[in-house]
């Protein structure tokens, strides 16, 4: 569905993105992910043809953004980063125009707002004006304008922005009924570690504008080769021992806890509680927060790739 060959953005001195590569199929859930100023937005507006890119292109929908921008458009939805419906205008109002913008057949309108307003919930809110919506309700309707011409590619830009975790989980039940009952393919980019895992079937890492890691959520998490345990020496004595295990990858102490990276740890364990006397041990399968700090932090990266493992201990999961 989006075939994307050696695409770059130049801002000035600034190379916001960096010679992208990628493809993403048809019915994918597609999650961009990366730090601030990575390049996400930047991407999906060159997508969306809203951006011109400095180099190199994509194929949307099998429409070429550069040459046919108006082909692509008709074939996408977007919802962005940052809210874009008229205040002052109700939620039927913004979507009527909407569907008037996009050329959605008169005798089709009415059927289609209707039936995007019930998709995320709004049916009996749409005649308030969207300044008395909340939060969430205003990210729905976005989408609900997103989908009304019916586009088979949706990019979402930070689609959770915001949102309470019910919200939250409720736009997630939107999205998967998307995919499944409209054969729709996503791409979207959020900060939510759990929402990518939870929606994405691939998720790209990008830092800097190139993509540094492309794979399954469950691939990312397994790359870090271990889980994280956490134990509480009484004696730091053992400690070298420890480091010395084989099957122990990396060791850090962080608040008077030793946290490591251990291969199998569920087996492993109770060899590494022969060699230390330990107040207490917790251990847990990486999540997709230490795959991203490990891999996307610049910063984290110069001051000892540890990030990951700090942030286990400061939230103590
Ligand atoms: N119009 C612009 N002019 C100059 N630089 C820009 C412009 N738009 C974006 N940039 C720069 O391009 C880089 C990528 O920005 P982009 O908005 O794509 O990041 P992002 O990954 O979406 O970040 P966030 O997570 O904060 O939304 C940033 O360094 C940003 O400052
Ligand atoms: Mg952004």
């Amino acid at each position: 569905m989006i075939k994307i060959t050696h695409l770059t953005k130049r801002y000035e001195g600034l190379l916001a993105v960096d010679d992208i590569n990628l493809e993403i199929g048809q019915n994918e859930v597609f999650g961009l992910l990366g730090p601030n100023g990575a390049g996400k937005t930047t991407v999906i507006h060159m997508l969306a043809t809203l951006l011109k890119p400095t180099s190199g292109t994509a194929l949307v929908n099998g429409f070429d953004i550069i040459a046919q921008p108006a082909k692509v458009r008709s074939s996408i939805g977007i919802v962005f980063q940052a809210p874009s419906s008229d205040d002052m205008l109700t939620g039927y109002e913004n979507l009527k125009i909407h569907a008037f913008l996009y050329g959605v057949p008169s005798y089709d309108r009415e059927k289609r707002i209707q039936s995007v307003l019930d998709l995320v919930g709004l049916a009996e809110r749409q005649h308030d004006q969207v300044k008395k919506y909340s939060g969430g309700m205003r990210r729905r309707l976005e989408i609900a304008r997103g989908l009304l011409h019916r586009p088979t590619v949706m990019f979402l830009d930070e689609p959770t922005l915001g949102l309470d975790p019910n919200s939250r989980g409720m736009m997630w039940e939107y999205i998967k009924k998307l995919v499944k009952e409209e054969k729709m393919t996503i791409i979207l980019t959020t900060h939510y570690m759990e929402e990518a895992d939870h929606l994405c079937n691939r998720i790209g890492i990008i830092d800097e504008g190139k993509i540094i890691a492309l794979d399954s959520p469950l691939n990312l998490k397994k790359s870090l080769g271990g889980d994280i345990v956490k134990i509480r020496p009484r004696s730091w004595k053992a400690l070298e021992n420890i480091r010395l295990l084989p099957y122990v990858r990396k060791v850090e102490i962080v608040d008077g806890d030793v946290v490591m990276l251990v291969e199998n740890a569920k087996k492993n364990i109770p060899d590494i509680l022969r060699h230390v006397d330990s107040e207490y041990v917790e251990f847990r399968s990486p999540d997709l927060n230490d795959v991203f700090l490990k891999l996307a932090s610049k910063n984290i990266k110069e001051s000892g790739e540890g990030g990951f493992m700090e942030r286990y201990a400061q939230y103590g999961k």
